[in-house]
C-alpha cells in the first residue's frame, strides 16, 4: 500500500529500494532507507504517518552498538519523541526507543517460552531490557517468581515502571551486570526452574553463570546468532562445550530461527535442559 501511494511521488528506480516492511513500536514507525532514498525521507515518512496509530516516524541513521544493544535513530515526520508504549502479548510496554533495545518481531519468540512455563515455576531472565520477556512470561504462565537482571540504567528505569504498569507482583528485577549478580545468587544457593538468555550479539555466551544456577532438570532458552549453514551444530556445539567446561550434562531439545538479522544471517533460540 505505501508502494502504490508513493508511486506518482517518487522514482520507479527510487520505489524498488524501499524496504519491503517497517517496524512499528507503539506509535513510532522505524523505516531503515538505503543511502540513496535519503532525500526522500521526508516524502516516504509523511506517507507512513497517515497510517493509523503513528505519531512519528523515525529513521535508523546506524547499526546496533555496544552490549547495551542501542540504535540511532532521527526523528523524520511527526511528533518529536522515541518514548513509546508498545502493546503485545497482553502486556504494555514503555521505553526510549533510543536507549535501549527491543524488537517487536520477537513477540511470538517471548509467547512461546511463556506457552513452556509450568506452575511455580522459578525462572531467571538474563538481559531483561525493559523486561518484555519477563513480563510476557509473568502475564501468559503461572511462574511462581522471575529475576530479570539489566546493566542499562534507562532500560532499568522503564523496566521498574512496566512492572507497575502491568500489576505483576511475581518479578524481582535487578539493576546490575549478569557476571556480578549470578555469582551473588550462587553465594546465596539460588537455583532456577528456567532460565532465559535473550542475550546481546556479543561474542561471550554468558552460559558459564546460567550453568551455575542451574539444578538438574533447568531448562535453559540460548540465543545465538548463525548463518544458515551454521544452524544447528555452532549453537549446540558452544553448549555442549561449556556444558563439558562446567562438568554438566545436557539434553538439547529444539533450535528454532527467531528472525533474519542479516542477509542469510539468523537469530536462533536453542532450548537445552541441564541433566
Ligand atoms: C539483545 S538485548 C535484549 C533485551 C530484551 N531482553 C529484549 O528482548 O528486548 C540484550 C540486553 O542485554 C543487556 N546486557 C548486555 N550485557 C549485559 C550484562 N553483562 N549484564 C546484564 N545485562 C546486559 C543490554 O543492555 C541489552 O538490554
Amino acid at each position: 500500500m505505501l508502494k502504490r501511494n508513493l508511486k506518482r511521488k517518487i522514482t520507479k528506480q527510487e520505489l524498488s529500494m524501499l524496504p519491503r516492511a517497517f517496524d512499528i513500536v507503539g506509535n513510532i514507525a522505524i523505516i531503515n532507507l538505503p543511502r540513496e532514498l535519503r532525500r526522500k525521507e521526508k516524502l516516504v515518512a509523511q506517507e507512513i504517518l497517515k497510517l493509523k496509530n503513528i505519531e512519528t516516524v523515525v529513521n535508523k541513521i546506524g547499526g546496533i552498538t555496544g552490549k547495551l544493544r542501542r540504535t540511532p535513530y532521527k526523528v523524520v515526520s511527526g511528533k518529536k519523541t522515541f518514548e513509546t508504549m508498545h502493546k503485545e502479548n497482553n502486556c504494555r510496554m514503555k521505553m526510549d526507543i533510543s536507549k535501549v533495545y527491543f524488537s517487536p518481531r520477537l513477540a511470538s519468540d517471548r509467547l512461546d517460552i511463556a506457552k513452556q512455563v509450568k506452575k511455580n515455576e522459578k525462572i531467571l531472565v538474563m538481559f531483561a531490557g525493559i523486561l518484555p520477556y519477563t513480563l510476557v512470561i509473568a502475564r501468559n504462565s503461572k511462574a511462581k517468581e522471575i529475576y530479570a537482571i539489566e546493566i542499562n540504567k534507562s532500560a532499568a528505569k522503564y523496566a521498574l515502571e512496566n512492572i507497575k504498569l502491568n500489576k505483576v507482583d511475581n518479578v524481582v528485577f535487578i539493576r546490575g551486570d549478569v557476571k556480578k549478580v549470578i555469582p551473588s545468587f550462587k553465594r546465596k544457593g539460588m537455583k532456577f526452574d528456567r532460565i532465559v538468555m535473550p542475550r546481546p550479539q556479543i561474542r561471550d555466551t554468558f552460559l558459564k553463570y546460567a550453568f551455575s544456577v542451574a539444578k538438574k532438570g533447568t531448562i535453559i532458552h540460548f540465543h545465538d546468532f548463525l548463518k544458515e549453514e551454521e544452524i544447528p551444530v555452532v549453537a549446540e556445539g558452544r553448549i555442549r562445550q561449556e556444558a563439558f567446561y562446567a562438568k554438566r550434562k545436557v539434553k538439547i531439545l529444539r533450535c528454532k530461527k527467531t528472525g533474519e538479522i542479516a542477509p542469510y544471517k539468523y537469530r536462533v533460540r536453542v532450548d537445552f535442559q541441564v541433566l
